[in-house]
Order: structure tokens, then C-alpha cells, then sequence
């Protein structure tokens, strides 16, 4: 059993959780991920690590209340204990001295390019970030992230903190005025997706971290396919970090909507309304 040791509100859907899982911790890296069981009768999820402690022995996690699963752990209280906690999974971040990187995180993709900044600065990079989000309310995390950028930026759709727009819109300012030499972006897919279309004429290489559907995390199920470049690619071993310029989005955005009406049914009936190995 994984117990919780902190957890904090950070808005009134999003929620971090301090997990104690000392293996984990132990061989976290940043860029990688892990699977999360709440109970017996629950589905395994993908959790992307925001944060990890290998003396305390824990990882962090940022969990949003859109689904059955984000829904009841947002209800789980410090002490209470998930039954899995399995990684870390996928390829970790390669870390080096690039020059100048970028790294935008969108939403709930500002927890897992957190990590991925700090190790970049700490390889001696100067580091740019942007973070946005719809409003104010769902932006988090400004101070470590500004603890660790050389400048940062944040955009919401409605204007209530920062550039009233998207990041796209920075994105595309910073690079017309200077010399950037890779950029991170995670975040939703199709956030993503427009980093990657905003970045390609740029020619700056463009890393993005694939959220498709996952069940084993393993590569043995299938599930999390993606074409990279012409290629089928599994997210969860072969990633989940890709070249964004190479990513058939479309694909990737089609297979997502297909699990959106279970999800709903779920939702609605209270329990995940489909066998052990399906997931969100
Ligand atoms: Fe099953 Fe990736 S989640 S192959």
C-alpha cells in the first residue's frame, strides 16, 4: 500500500498528492511516469511524476477531477493509502546542455515540465518557461517555476493572469527574438499540437509528451499506440516524450475521443461501468 503523506489543494479541481513509494523515488527521473490503482475495483490510470524525494522516499503527482478515477482521489485524504503505485515508466528526459530550451507546460502539463526544467537548468541551460491556462484559478506552481526559468511567462484564455491569449502566442514572441535550441511542451493534445505548428517553421526541435489512452503501461497491451514519423510507436515504453514535429495528432486526438462517452457513463453511474482493464 502507497500512502498519501501530503495533499494539497491547488484549485478547487486540481489536486497534488505526495505519495510514499520509496522504490519509485528511488529511480524517478524526470520525463517519466507511473501507474496508479486507488483499490482492487479500480482501473489503473498514467500519473505523470511532477516531483520526487529519494531520501523521503516519495513522488508527487498532480491530479485533475475530470474522470472516475481523478474524481475519487480528489476525495482521498492524507494517511489514506492506493492499493498500486508501478514505475517509473517510459523513457526518462534526455538531459543536457542544449544552449537555450524552452519549456511550456499547459494546464496540467505544468507539473511533469517542471521537473524536466529544473534538470535542464541544472545541466546548465538557460531556461525559458511558459505556463498557461484557461484562468487564473487552474494556473499553478509560478513560483517554483519561476524559481528555476531565467524568465517566465504565463498566458490564460480569459486574461485574469499574464498574456491574455495562449502560449502559442509567447511561444512565437520569444522565438522571433531569440535563439532558442529545443523546447518542451506538455500539456493537453491539442495545446501540443499547436506548440509543434507554431515551432516547425522555427526549425527548433520540439519534444512533446504524449497523454494517449494506457492500460499495462508495459507495452504489452496496445493501447497507447501513436505514429511518430510513418512509425507506430507504444507511448508508455517507447515515450512518452516525441519528436512534436512528427506526431500524427490527428491520429493521436481520434483514438482519445473515442474513451470520452465511457468516461461519461462512468461518471454518471459512479463506478468505472467497464471491466478491469479499461481505462479512461
Ligand atoms: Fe499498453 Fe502502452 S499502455 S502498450
Amino acid at each position: 500500500m502507497f500512502e498519501i503523506v501530503k495533499k494539497q489543494v491547488l484549485s478547487p479541481s486540481i489536486k497534488l498528492f505526495e505519495v510514499k513509494a520509496p522504490r519509485v523515488a528511488q529511480k524517478a527521473e524526470p520525463g517519466q511516469f507511473f501507474m496508479l490503482r486507488v483499490d482492487e475495483k479500480g482501473e489503473r490510470i498514467p500519473l505523470t511524476i511532477a516531483n520526487f524525494d529519494r531520501e523521503a522516499g516519495t513522488i508527487t503527482t498532480i491530479v485533475q477531477e475530470i474522470g472516475h478515477t481523478s474524481q475519487r482521489m480528489g476525495n482521498m485524504e492524507e494517511g489514506q493509502e492506493f492499493l498500486d503505485v508501478a514505475g517509473p515508466l517510459g523513457e526518462a528526459t534526455e538531459i543536457k546542455n542544449y544552449g537555450t530550451v524552452m519549456c511550456v507546460g499547459g494546464g496540467l502539463g505544468i507539473a511533469p515540465v517542471y521537473p524536466i526544467a529544473r534538470a535542464l537548468k541544472e545541466a546548465g541551460n538557460e531556461v525559458i518557461s511558459v505556463i498557461g491556462a484557461r484562468n487564473k484559478d487552474l494556473l499553478y506552481w509560478e513560483d517554483e517555476m519561476d524559481a528555476i526559468s531565467s524568465e517566465l511567462h504565463a498566458a490564460t484564455d480569459d486574461g485574469s493572469f499574464g498574456h491574455k491569449g495562449f502560449v502559442t502566442d509567447i511561444v512565437k514572441q520569444v522565438l522571433e527574438n531569440k535563439k532558442v535550441d529545443a523546447i518542451w511542451a506538455i500539456g493537453p493534445m491539442p495545446m501540443m499540437r499547436a506548440v509543434a505548428e507554431t515551432t516547425r517553421p522555427f526549425g527548433v526541435k520540439t519534444i512533446v509528451s504524449l497523454n494517449p489512452i494506457m492500460v499495462d503501461g508495459t507495452g504489452m497491451c496496445g493501447a497507447c499506440r501513436v505514429e511518430v514519423g510513418g512509425e507506430t510507436k507504444f507511448a508508455c515504453v517507447d515515450g512518452p516524450e516525441f519528436d512534436g514535429h512528427l506526431v500524427d495528432f490527428d491520429l493521436a486526438l481520434r483514438r482519445l475521443a473515442m474513451y470520452k462517452d465511457d468516461e461519461k457513463r462512468a461518471l454518471a453511474s459512479g463506478s468505472c461501468g467497464r471491466d478491469d482493464s479499461c481505462q479512461k
